[in-house]
């Protein structure tokens, strides 16, 4: 079964594909013949992923999906949300985002706050939507270099350490997007088994 999906990036592509298993055939969407910007306009994760879910299959007619992810803090009313890429301005570092989330959480005792990823899929014109999500807290201060994003300052519920002192591997056992796309792949495999 082949799916577009509405990435750039080579190395998430490589994810969702080894999560999924050789009986997928993914593809970019320049690999689809579509070349111009996808649209991620939407105030909602769920707005953007069938945004930019939508646009691939209106311009390919092909089975597609897309993901939106974001961070949500509980003391922030659920900040930065969708809006996590650009925290902290348009075209700003993780640094930048990570000492504004900080300084905005400072003083503050409630930490809660979860990672949130949704996937929109089209297959065979039909809309589907998927949804993971990895509960946590925000420290005090950056721990470990590794992932990228907030990874520093997310410690999942249940362990000591940040996403940024945990092998790629484990984070993705039990990471948002891990989890939203376990979801999508088992609905997958059933459709084509069935
Ligand atoms: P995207 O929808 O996957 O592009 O994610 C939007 C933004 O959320 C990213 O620019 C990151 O700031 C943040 N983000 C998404 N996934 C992760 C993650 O696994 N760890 C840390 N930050 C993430």
């Amino acid at each position: 079964m082949k799916l577009i999906f509405a990435t750039h990036n080579r190395h998430k592509l490589e994810e969702v594909q080894a999560v999924l298993g050789p009986g997928f055939e993914l593809v970019t969407p320049d690999e689809a013949g579509v070349h111009e910007e996808i649209p991620e306009e939407q105030p909602t994760l769920e707005g953007n992923a069938f945004q930019k879910a939508d646009f691939l299959y209106e311009r390919t007619g092909q089975d597609c999906f897309a993901d939106d992810t974001g961070l949500e803090v509980e003391a922030l009313g659920g900040a930065p949300g969708v809006y996590s890429a650009r925290y902290a301005g348009e075209h700003v570092s993780y640094e930048e985002n990570n000492c504004l989330l900080l300084k905005n959480l400072e003083g503050e005792t409630d930490r809660r706050a979860r990672f949130r990823t949704v996937i929109a899929l089209i297959l065979g014109g039909e809309r589907h939507q998927f949804e993971g999500v990895v509960e946590g807290r925000i420290a005090t201060e950056p721990r470990g270099d590794r992932g990228f994003g907030y990874d520093p300052l997310f410690i999942p519920d249940g362990y000591e350490t940040s996403f940024a002192q945990m092998s790629a591997e484990a984070k993705n056992a039990i990471s948002h997007r891990g989890r939203a796309v376990e979801k999508l792949a088992a609905f997958l495999k059933e459709r084509q088994n069935g």
